[in-house]
């Protein structure tokens, strides 16, 4: 069998195609690392060999990211669905350790504000709902929304934001991997994030999931946290990075004592791993393995301002040929305002019963995995960091072709 892959273009929303650069890397590494005659997957983690991955990791994502010292860098499990509830857990703990001196019966939960942008920070806002509740009566936390664009069935981004004063965190998605809105990556459009409505105690908390190291992270430093899934523009799905300045890695035992919070596994004790270097089990060593290689990748072609003038001229044209096709009638573009367009993942509709036709074209040029979300339907292409400008041409062309077609 042959291993060339040059005549398909993956468009996968997630696991997503890695550059094949350093897949043939990871592939010899798998079976020989740097000459020990173990493969990496077979050499402990404790280690100088995984010590120096998993450093150089972290290394080469804070230049990548400019991210200050004030932040520290966790590798842990469990996606992007464990910290919606990580997050909360942790938030509340230093809440309640900061109000040590308050009787349990006293203490006031505190507000959770969500800005609900699509399916994945509903589906975090859920997961606050359900951590709430204690079974007798007073909640752990109260989670409100902020913000929320569902009434426009989310084809644009909330277009009002009512953070509360006090609130413990303030929660977004920057991109919104199944309804295609991503908050700009710059400040003055109407897509942008409002940082400056954020109340200066409250904690700003980011799923980054889908966006991570597309482009700079904007106000990287107001944040409390920052997460990824890996499985996008990073690596394999096992390993979700997590960014958590450092006055939250907090003892959530010492919380738990002082009554009022939700029970928090070890696992998602932001100042366990942190004190662990992120091994405090044993690690999804191969994913963090070709994470590293990834990385090292990206810094070599440059950084993230480079990386962004490549997902910038993708984007630009897709919806450019995206926008040509809607003129006739042969597609729909989902999300609506055009500030919020993805510079990831870019939903859209076929029209007039077609769809069957441009996926069997589509097949047959060999773009692959274009089907939308099971929850939605359509067509979604998803147009990661390791998905090149030139197949991104082609599905334009492709585009341009089928609307002519109609
Ligand atoms: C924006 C976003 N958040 C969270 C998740 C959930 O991540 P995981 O599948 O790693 O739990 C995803 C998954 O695609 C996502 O795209």
């Amino acid at each position: 069998m042959s291993l060339d892959r040059s005549a398909v273009h993956n468009f996968a929303a997630g696991p997503s195609p890695l550059p094949t650069s350093v897949l043939e890397e990871a592939a010899r590494g798998l079976l020989n690392y740097n000459g020990t005659g173990m493969g990496v997957c077979e050499l402990s983690h404790r280690g100088k060999e995984f010590k120096a991955i998993i450093e150089g990791a972290e290394a080469d994502l804070r230049s990548l990211l400019k991210l200050p010292d004030s932040h520290a860098v966790l590798f842990m499990q469990g996606g992007g669905t464990t910290q919606f509830a990580s997050v909360v857990l942790n938030v509340l703990a230093a809440r309640r350790l900061a109000h040590a001196s308050t009787p349990t019966e006293q203490y006031e939960p505190p507000v959770l504000d969500y800005v609900v942008s699509g399916s994945w920070s509903a589906k975090a806002y859920a997961e606050a709902q359900r951590l709430a509740l204690n079974g007798d009566g007073k909640p752990f936390c109260v989670p409100r929304l902020a913000a929320s664009s569902k009434e426009a069935k989310y084809t644009s981004l909330p277009s009002a934001y009512d953070f509360s004063a006090g609130a413990a965190l303030a929660f977004y998605c920057e991109n919104e991997t199944i309804n295609g809105d991503e908050f700009a990556g710059v400040a003055g459009t109407d897509a942008s994030f409002p940082f400056d409505k954020v109340p200066k105690d409250t904690v700003l908390v980011a799923d980054y999931s889908s966006s991570f190291l597309s482009r700079p992270i904007p106000n990287i430093a107001q944040h409390g946290i920052i997460y990824a899934g890996a499985q996008k523009n990073l690596g394999p799905s096992g390993v979700t990075v997590v960014l958590v300045r450092r006055d939250l890695l907090v003892d959530t035992t010492a919380a738990m004592k002082l009554g009022g919070v939700p029970a928090v596994p070890i696992q998602s004790e932001y100042k366990t791993l942190a004190d662990n270097g992120s091994l405090y089990n044993t690690p999804p060593v191969f994913p963090i393995y070709v994470s590293a290689l990834v990385l090292r990748h990206l810094v070599a072609q440059g950084g993230l301002d480079k990386v962004a003038e490549v997902n910038k001229a993708k984007a630009d044209a897709l919806y450019a040929s995206l926008d040509a096709a809607e003129a006739t009638g042969a597609v729909t573009c989902v999300v609506r305002q055009k500030a919020a367009r993805s510079w990831m993942n870019v939903p859209f509709n076929i029209t007039n019963g077609r769809e069957a036709e441009f996926l069997k074209g589509a097949e047959a040029r060999g773009f692959r995995q274009l089907k939308g979300h099971r929850s939605v339907g359509g067509i979604r292409a998803s147009i990661y960091n390791a998905v090149t400008l030139e197949s991104v041409h082609k599905l334009c062309a492709y585009i341009d072709e089928f609307a002519a077609a109609a």
